[in-house]
């Protein structure tokens, strides 16, 4: 974690992470390279036309610039500042699915299915469920790959397999969007302005973790029409308007096939049993049936 010492800083590590010189933003805001340099050197505070310039060209979200003209004026702390690291230009696009460290096993159609679900407008909730283990996860990753450019502003993922507490599910949701709590707002307000009118799939894992916090769940799909979800839960939500998947185990091989001759029986199941014991034992081989 990066310690922001005073505006100056934040902007300074804002211009860089965006790859601006001084002087190109300085161009971009209209006003002298100098100013930008003492700005940032915190020798002199913007003027309020300038903070509103610069907020215009740091592609900052509409929370963060709130933040950044309170911060501009000394309102607010700059610690209270979104990352500099972390600006709108990800939330614009891309998101934050994790990459699984290993490679996909099967699941053709079951991906095939979850993406046509996830495609259709009037879907709102799609719960992927299943006993632990059967690859709830690992199918909304992927499917959540997927679909993710029809999403204008990405696939977001929100681990909640750490939280106890279903209090907790909108500050996972904040954090995984990178949205600070601001003077004033409820945590509620802040997460629906950040998402609202955004067209976004939030990805939200273990949901079995906070189940009582379906509520609030259901209150963030009523004020917010452009959200989907698509949630992993051992268990349903239940909820109006929730979509059930329930994810079933890999294939196994079918004991009426007869394989080719020195041929191992072919399925997802023992493919990924054959995978995992290579990962450890190179020369491992499934031997023929
Ligand atoms: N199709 C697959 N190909 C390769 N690996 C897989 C596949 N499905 C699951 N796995 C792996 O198996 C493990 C368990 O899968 P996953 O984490 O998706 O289960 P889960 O249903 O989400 O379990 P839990 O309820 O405990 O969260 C993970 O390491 C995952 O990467
Ligand atoms: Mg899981």
């Amino acid at each position: 974690m990066h310690e922001i010492a005073s505006f100056g800083h934040w902007l300074k590590l804002r211009r860089v992470a965006l790859q601006l010189s001084q002087a190109e933003l300085a161009s971009r805001v209209g006003c002298a390279a100098i100013t930008i340099r003492k700005i940032e050197a915190d020798e002199r505070r913007p003027s309020a036309q300038i903070a509103e310039l610069l907020a215009q060209h740091l592609e900052l979200t509409p929370d963060e610039r709130a933040a950044f003209l309170a911060a501009a004026q000394a309102v607010i702390s700059p610690l209270r500042l979104a990352a500099p690291f972390q600006p709108a230009a990800a939330m614009l696009t891309r998101g934050s699915l994790p990459t699984p460290p290993t490679a996909l096993v099967g699941r053709a159609a079951e991906i095939a299915a979850v993406c046509i679900l996830l495609r259709r407008n009037e879907l709102r909730v799609l719960t992927l469920t299943g006993p632990g283990g059967v690859g709830k996860t690992r199918l909304a990753l992927e499917a959540g790959r997927e679909v993710q450019s029809a999403f204008d502003d990405g696939a977001w993922f929100v681990p909640l397999a750490p939280i106890a507490e279903p209090a907790l599910l909108l500050s996972a949701i904040a954090q995984t969007l990178g949205t600070q709590e601001l003077p004033g707002q409820t945590l509620q307000q802040t997460v629906q302005s950040a998402l609202r009118d955004r067209q976004i799939l939030l990805v939200l894992d273990n949901f079995e973790q906070i189940h009582a916090a379906v509520l609030q769940l259901a209150e963030l799909l009523a004020a917010l029409p452009t959200l989907k979800l698509l949630v992993t839960s051992r268990i349903p939500l239940r909820i109006t308007a929730e979509h059930q998947f329930p994810v079933p185990p890999l294939t196994l091989p079918n004991p009426q096939a007869e394989p080719g001759a020195g041929e191992p029986p072919a399925s997802a199941a023992v493919a990924l049993f054959a995978a995992r014991a290579q990962a450890v034992k190179p020369d491992f081989a499934i031997p023929p049936a």
